[in-house]
């Protein structure tokens, strides 16, 4: 060979090696490191390796001082991977660390977490749904937009179901490495929940094993890795199969409660979807424990939180076709659940489920002569299902069972209904900023944020903190601000 030739080969190996040493830092990383159940004092983060590796730990600091945290090292069959996973302790509230992981020779890149804001202090949180994982687009749309809500400033952010296609290991795989975190090194998604807690909420699509359908609940494999993937607080359940299904999480002044109301016995009347069986999931109906455990935290959050918000898949109050009393996998059944709603004060429920966006309101006898959003005895439900998947219309015959009055004909409990149903190019995702008037007074205003930076239904509710016995006056009901990145978007909204 020619000196000539030999150099180029030469130059052709050592870039190769280059590049290959660039990838082995990263390579058996399967799952980058993301965030979970953020507290005053700590945080959870978890991370997947292709194989078992020797002293996981996370290395967090915050200037100068290095600290190590021990993390698991636990295989998990039902995804064939292994997951790691530290809970961080004994941190400084409201304050930003950077930390990175380690598995064995494995490392991953420097992130930053925030410990979660004190409960004075304004904040800022999003909700997505539906964005799901069927095809590249469908994919692209899903992280589009969740990275949107990150540029929007969010502390904590929440999909409220379907998040995925079905509970497959590949559909898990394409969200959480091609979504919310940047693992896929051919498609990466977005670093966001390797630097915001991102939590999500289990819809029929994450019950769904693949095609074949839903038989059993799949708990040995869908619900298995839904369980193994997320680190949601514990619920003190029993059955060892619904931890982590439902849970609240405090988050400043405000409480979220989750649940996993996709269906209920048969013998109860209230059974919302025919095709799971008795016990593939949690019972949510009155009586049951996931039902007990809610009014406990609605009790609580009534007393300690400004904002109780709470968050399930399925809607009672929907146009689309999942809102029909007749269809299989249908929300209405929730409806028992509105009074104690508001009877415990809880500001906004957010569902997903129908590919739309629809904001609807309930309240005490007589509240449709008035429709007042921001009357505390009125309850918003709000639903966003259209951060990924394509969009749908409003099915036929919805005047039906959406009329406050029971006689086919207007009021309607709708109060907005999106208008670009059936472009499938644009998504969206409600925005909800937090804010402290004084004097114990706050107030939470809410816009649908979509792709091309339009903004829809802004408005706001004000609520003054249970905490702050002192009787005060409150200050002008003028809205203070929303996320200034918000307003540079800031269009007049549509009305329905
Ligand atoms: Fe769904």
């Amino acid at each position: 060979m020619h000196f000539f030739n030999k150099t180029v080969v030469l130059v052709v190996i050592m870039f190769a090696c280059v590049l290959g040493a660039g990838k082995v830092a990263f390579a058996g990383i399967y799952i980058q490191p993301y965030l979970q159940n953020p507290q005053p004092d700590g945080i959870t983060i978890l991370w997947w390796t292709d194989d078992s590796e020797r002293n996981c730990r996370v290395q967090y600091w915050r200037g100068q001082f290095e600290n190590d945290a021990i993390a698991s090292n636990e295989y998990i069959p039902s995804m064939d991977k292994w997951v790691h996973e530290s809970k961080l302790t004994n941190l400084s509230e409201e304050t930003q660390y950077q930390y990175k992981v380690v598995s064995g020779k494995h490392s991953s890149k420097t992130y930053t977490f925030n410990t979660s804001k004190r409960r004075d202090s304004n904040f800022h949180f999003a909700v997505l749904g539906d964005g799901r994982t069927d095809n590249d687009t469908v994919i692209g749309r899903h992280r589009k937009i969740a990275r949107m809500a990150v540029s929007f400033g969010d502390d904590i952010i929440f999909e409220a179901g379907d998040m995925v296609e079905n509970g497959a290991t590949e559909h898990w795989g394409r969200f959480y490495r091609r979504v919310i975190t940047a693992s896929d090194t051919n498609d990466p998604g977005s670093d966001l929940a390797s630097k915001i807690p991102y939590h999500t909420i289990v819809g029929n699509h994450e019950i769904y094993l693949d095609k074949t359908g839903y038989p059993g609940g799949n708990l040995n494999t869908a619900m298995a890795r839904y369980k193994a993937l997320v680190a949601n607080p514990k619920n003190g359940s029993a059955n060892s199969n619904w931890e982590e299904r439902y849970y609240a999480i405090k988050y400043g002044c405000a409480t979220f409660i989750v649940l996993d109301n996709n269906n209920d016995l048969s013998t109860t009347g209230y059974d919302n979807h025919d095709r799971l069986g008795d016990n593939d999931t949690p019972p949510w109906s009155p009586g049951n424990e996931q039902y007990k455990w809610m009014v406990k935290q609605l009790q609580d959050a009534q007393k300690n939180s400004v904002f109780t918000f709470v968050l399930f898949h399925p809607s009672p109050y929907s146009r689309g076709v999942h809102g029909d009393p007749c269809d299989a996998q249908r929300g209405i059944e929730i409806r028992v659940l509105d009074p104690i709603f508001r009877q415990y004060g809880v500001d906004a429920v957010f569902t997903s489920h129908d590919h739309f966006v629809e904001h609807c309101l309930t309240g005490p006898v007589g509240f449709e002569k008035e429709m007042n959003i921001a009357d505390a005895n009125n309850l918003n439900w709000l639903v966003m299902g259209n951060s990924g998947h394509t969009s749908r219309a409003q099915s036929p015959g919805w005047e039906e069972w959406m009329d406050i009055l029971g006689n086919d004909a207007p009021p309607y409990y709708t109060v907005y209904f999106y208008d670009w149903a059936g472009d499938h190019t644009l998504c969206s995702f409600y925005d909800v900023d937090i804010i402290h008037r004084g004097k114990g007074f706050w107030q939470a205003t809410f816009q649908v944020v979509r792709s091309d930076g339009k903004i829809f239904d802004t408005f706001s509710i004000d609520r003054k903190d249970p905490l702050r016995k002192k009787q005060s006056t409150p200050p002008t009901n003028e809205p203070l601000s929303v996320n200034p990145r918000a307003r540079i978007f800031r269009k007049k909204s549509t009305s329905p």
